[in-house]
């Protein structure tokens, strides 16, 4: 005889098509939500003896055997049945196999409010574990600003002084910076991530149990008991809103989303850095590979490979938003759907945080080229009208007069700090007396230390500090 899934008994003389069977089961999957359904029945139970709603030594039989199936699950030894449909049905239906008093744990419970709650406990823990991979590459992060130093003295400045390189707009060379300041700018971004993390957790923190399917029930349960058990701040307000709102899970994707576009970006800098023509940074051979052609390659697989699984962070987040739109309140079975694009993007973001926390540990700045880059004085025009405006120009006319300056030398074919007083004077009658000044790279940094969030020295140290302590193990 084909066996039937528990919601069946009754109403219906026999089991599903088998393809509908398969169609439909979720077992395969959603099997990951198994230690928080437990949870929540443990806490359903609880409170139904406690309320009298079932006999106080179900409860305790139906707790303990709840525990044994918790602990089946942990090491890998409970059988999945996938014609039981999904994690609630098969793990319902062990218990009651084994403890008769099983048969009381669904009173006043619904598979929809179960699977709600479920699947938030499921995405409050995942946040914690996230933040905390997060966490852990920021501190790789602040490690590798760390290291960006002059390893001796070079450009004007001292031994272990931060390292200059260009900073780029329009992938044009703009102005200079220090390394430190490009990579503590991505541990800045990750913290909105981990924030992001913590409001969804935050959000997903009422308890939809007791909502039923959508109308609650008649029997005298205790909401506010059951979401204290299972550590929610309240019970959900509204009972068809608890069993239809995927928000928390949207939010979550949303996040995963983000985070993965700041990995994406972060990837693109190490792809482009690490290329001849760039050649700022090492990537270690670790996180490498060669080519099965050119034996001269060394490939930053891993960094593309983050770049790419981006795609899938962002798809999962527009379908969950494409399964929710025009749902109909309250419970519908394309909610089912919410949970692959969440399970995938938690494996995915964990993997891509962890690969790049060890290709960053590995990652070396190579200061002579970044150095190299900065030779041309060009890159310090801005620090020319600059100069003039502190001594009255109008920004304008000071921009104008640099810019001449810039197109004189190009005409001469001579780097801007090689013109002569004559072309100086041509370009501005100021500029013999202090573009000497203004063209010098340590002077130009340090005037950042007077700017908040600017790339002074001073203050990246200080930045650098504060991430530090923050991220100290
Ligand atoms: N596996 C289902 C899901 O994930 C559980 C809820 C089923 N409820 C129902 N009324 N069929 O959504």
């Amino acid at each position: 005889m084909a066996r039937k899934p528990l919601s069946r008994s009754g109403r219906f003389s026999g089991g599903p098509d088998p393809e509908v069977s398969a169609y439909s089961e979720s077992v395969s999957y959603d099997r990951a939500l198994a230690p928080h359904d437990l949870a929540g029945s443990i806490a359903h139970a609880t409170m139904l003896a406690k309320s009298g709603l079932i006999p106080a030594r179900d409860g305790a039989r139906i707790v303990s055997g709840l525990r044994r199936l918790a602990r089946e699950v942990k090491e890998g030894r409970f059988a999945w049945d996938p014609v039981l449909e999904d994690v609630h049905m098969n793990l319902e239906a062990a218990l009651t196999r084994r403890v008769s008093a099983g048969a009381r744990l669904h009173t006043a419970r619904s598979r929809n409010d179960q699977v709600a709650t479920g699947l938030r406990l499921w995405t409050r823990e995942t946040c914690a574990g996230l933040g905390a991979a997060i966490a852990q590459l920021q501190a790789a992060l602040v490690r590798l600003a760390d290291r960006a130093r002059l390893s001796r003295p070079s450009a004007g400045l001292p031994r272990g002084h931060l390292l200059p390189m260009p900073g780029y707009t329009h992938l044009q060379r703009a102005q200079p910076i220090l390394a430190a300041h490009h990579v503590l700018a991505y541990v800045e971004m990750l913290e909105r991530d981990r924030a992001r993390f913590a409001d969804c957790a935050r959000r997903a923190g009422e308890c939809p149990l007791g909502a039923g399917a959508l109308a609650g029930t008649g029997l005298r349960i205790r909401r506010a008991l059951t979401a204290r058990l299972l550590g929610f701040r309240a019970p959900s307000a509204n009972s068809m809103d608890a069993v239809s709102d995927r928000d928390f899970a949207a939010e979550f994707l949303f996040a995963a989303a983000l985070t993965g576009v700041h990995l994406s970006r972060l990837a693109e800098d190490l792809i482009l850095w690490s290329t001849v023509e760039f050649g700022f940074l090492a990537l270690p051979e670790s996180h490498t590979t060669g080519s099965s052609l050119m034996p001269q390659k060394r490939n930053p697989d891993v960094a593309e490979l983050g770049r790419g699984k981006t795609g899938r962070l962002v798809g999962n987040l527009v379908a969950l938003l494409t399964v929710l739109k025009g749902l109909p309140l309250a419970y519908n079975r394309d909610l089912q759907e919410d949970k692959e694009p969440l399970f995938d993007s938690a494996r995915t973001l964990a993997a891509t945080l962890s690969v790049f926390r060890g290709m960053l540990d590995g990652a070396r700045f190579r200061p002579e080229a970044c150095l190299r880059a900065l030779a041309d004085p060009s890159m310090l025009a801005t620090e020319l009208a600059e100069e003039l405006v502190r001594r009255g120009t109008p920004f304008r006319a000071a921009h104008h007069a640099a810019g001449a300056a810039v197109r004189l030398a190009e005409e001469r074919g001579v780097p801007l700090d090689r013109l002569s007083a004559a072309d100086w004077r041509k370009a501005h009658p100021l500029f013999p007396s202090c573009a000497k000044t203004a063209l010098d790279l340590r002077r130009a940094l340090q005037r950042r230390d007077a700017v908040e969030g600017a790339p002074g020295p001073r203050q990246v140290e200080a930045r650098l500090r504060v991430w530090r302590r923050r991220r100290a193990r």
